[in-house]
């Protein structure tokens, strides 16, 4: 199996656009939770380039460090901490522009500057987070929520249902 995610289009909607009909193709027939959340980080950080990418999966009422790319980062988060466990909480997208200006948030990397944490939910439940980081301030948007939100939701279909 080989698939390319580098783009070339500058234009953010453009890329997740064109990386959306690979990533469903990427994960269409796999179950395996692991697996699929591990290449999802991959390709999702080919594609994009980020800083970090990964998922906290939640266990024993904690989130759980789960796959990811990019540097180490702490293993477990409550609920209500840091941008993770307050995406859980609310079960909701969170956008922080300035992860300085957040409080509570937890600090993986100082080199982390914004941030933006996507729920995977099936049936109203948070079975864990997307959580993304950039190096530069002010880097996620509504563009990133709305296809995020997608991806997160082929995850859950693919994953849980
Ligand atoms: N900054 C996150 C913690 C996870 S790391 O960034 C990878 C937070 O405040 O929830």
């Amino acid at each position: 199996m080989e698939a390319s995610f580098k783009q070339t289009t500058n234009n953010k909607a453009e890329r997740y656009r064109l990386f959306l009909p690979q990533f469903e193709n990427l994960i269409s027939g796999e179950k395996e939770e692991i697996s699929v959340l591990a290449n999802t980080a991959s390709a999702l950080r080919e594609a994009f380039g980020f800083f970090w990418v990964g998922f906290y999966l939640v266990k024993n009422e904690q989130l759980i460090l789960g796959p990811f790319q990019g540097s180490i980062a702490c293993y477990r988060i409550s609920k209500g901490r840091g941008v993770c466990g307050t995406s859980w909480n609310e079960a909701r997208s969170l956008i922080v522009p300035d992860v300085e200006q957040f409080p509570g948030h937890i600090a993986c990397s100082s080199l982390s500057r914004s941030e933006i944490v996507v729920p995977i939910l099936v049936n109203g439940q948070v079975k864990g987070v997307l959580d993304i980081d950039s190096d530069q301030l002010n880097s996620f948007d509504e563009t990133d929520r709305h296809y995020l939100e997608e991806i997160t939701t082929i995850l859950a279909k693919t994953l849980y249902y």
